[in-house]
């Protein structure tokens, strides 16, 4: 379902965008994909610059601006990657570069231990080669596999039971061994689902290929792009029967990374967060808050369950309310739909 997005980002956005040698530099891994690119936008209004590192493997060129110094290559290109953080002077790294499907990662893991282990492993070498001693982890919740409660803390035993939240947990020691070792400072944040578009910045949305996130899914059935969507269980012991997810406006994961840079930067000590909204909502709520908002039919089929989905994934946030000062604002369901629908009405 990749559709291409012409002009890149707006010339209102880019005049925004004023150099300035005293504005902190941060190096945006992935930041050609989904939640990258609208960090980028976010880091500028914020008076950073950000430099971009993304191999297009999985994003898009024109998500970001054509004044954002962009480098394409891979996150375990160490020469290019080192080379990068030192000629742009890197005060921090904010990863986001990851394969990203869960049923990919049990299907060929290796792909997931080499893009996301390995290349991360290559990426801190580097960071430590050119003396970067802040960095940003776009975790996942799936480092907690099946949890036995909800809402989920983050000391909650992590089991992750595919190669993706395993490879995304095994960096997250690292990154703790090496904050010990080496004095690295590091903020892993632990993203629940993802979801929503930047109003501010109208080119950015949701855009994977292949699509496997139900906000964008549902979407793209209210407009006729799909047939259908299949809703995997209708058994589970919520609600409604449907899984509870918590979904957070990637509006709100972006001021969650702004405020980590700042706790870093501040001296703060190293850690893991839940980025969420402690509120869960059921894949039929989802559906019905696309229908209302799209004002469009979706039609569902109702599939057996998907191996490994846990009934409900719920974050306890208080941990980043606490420390981080961050709280999710613009994650109600209704406003989540309504921006994610405005770009892809648009798209
Ligand atoms: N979207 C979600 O709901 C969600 C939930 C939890 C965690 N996360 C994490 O957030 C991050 C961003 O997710 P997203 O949805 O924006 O994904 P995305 O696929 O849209 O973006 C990832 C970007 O990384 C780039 N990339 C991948 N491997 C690379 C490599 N080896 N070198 C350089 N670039 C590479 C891709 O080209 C792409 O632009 C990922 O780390 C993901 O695991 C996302």
């Amino acid at each position: 379902m990749g559709r291409a997005r012409r002009g890149g980002a707006p010339v209102g956005a880019r005049a925004r965008f004023v150099l300035c040698s005293h504005a902190v530099r941060d190096l945006v891994t992935g930041g050609a994909g989904y939640v990258g690119s609208h960090m980028v936008c976010t880091l500028r209004r914020a008076g950073h610059e950000g430099v971009v590192l993304d191999d297009l493997s999985g994003g898009h060129r024109d998500a970001v601006p054509g004044d954002v110094p962009f480098v394409q290559a891979d996150v375990a290109d160490r020469p290019r990657v080192t080379a990068t953080l030192r000629d742009h002077r890197i005060a921090a790294v904010l990863h986001f570069a990851s394969r990203i499907q869960v049923g990919e990662s049990v299907a060929a893991p290796r792909l997931y231990y080499k893009g996301n282990l390995a290349a991360s492993i290559a990426l801190l070498e580097s960071a430590l080669d050119a003396g970067v001693d802040r960095f940003v982890l776009s975790s996942t919740a799936a480092i907690y596999g099946a949890p036995k409660s909800v809402p989920i803390e983050e000391d909650h035993p992590a089991v992750p039971v595919n190669p993706y939240g395993e490879t995304k947990l095994a960096t997250e020691r690292m990154l703790a061994a090496y904050s010990r070792a080496y004095g690295l400072r590091y903020a892993a944040l632990r993203y629940f689902n993802a979801a929503g578009a930047d109003p501010a910045e109208p080119h950015l949305g949701e855009r994977h290929t292949p699509e496997t996130h139900l906000v964008p899914l549902v979407l793209e059935t209210a407009l006729g792009a799909r047939p259908h969507v299949t809703i995997f269980g209708d058994d589970y012991p919520t609600p409604d029967g449907t899984c509870l997810r918590d979904y957070v406006h990637v509006v709100d994961l972006c001021e969650a990374h702004l405020a980590a840079l700042q706790y870093l930067g501040q001296g703060g000590e190293s850690g893991a967060f839940n980025l969420g909204t402690g509120q869960g909502h059921s894949v039929n709520e989802v559906v019905e808050a696309a229908r209302h908002v799209s004002g469009r039919p979706i039609p569902v089929v109702y599939g057996p369950r998907r191996d490994g989905d846990p009934p409900a994934l719920v974050a306890s946030c208080a941990r980043a309310e606490r420390v981080l000062h961050w709280k999710a604002k613009r994650s109600s369901l209704a406003q989540i739909v309504e921006d994610a629908w405005a770009f892809h009405a648009r798209a």
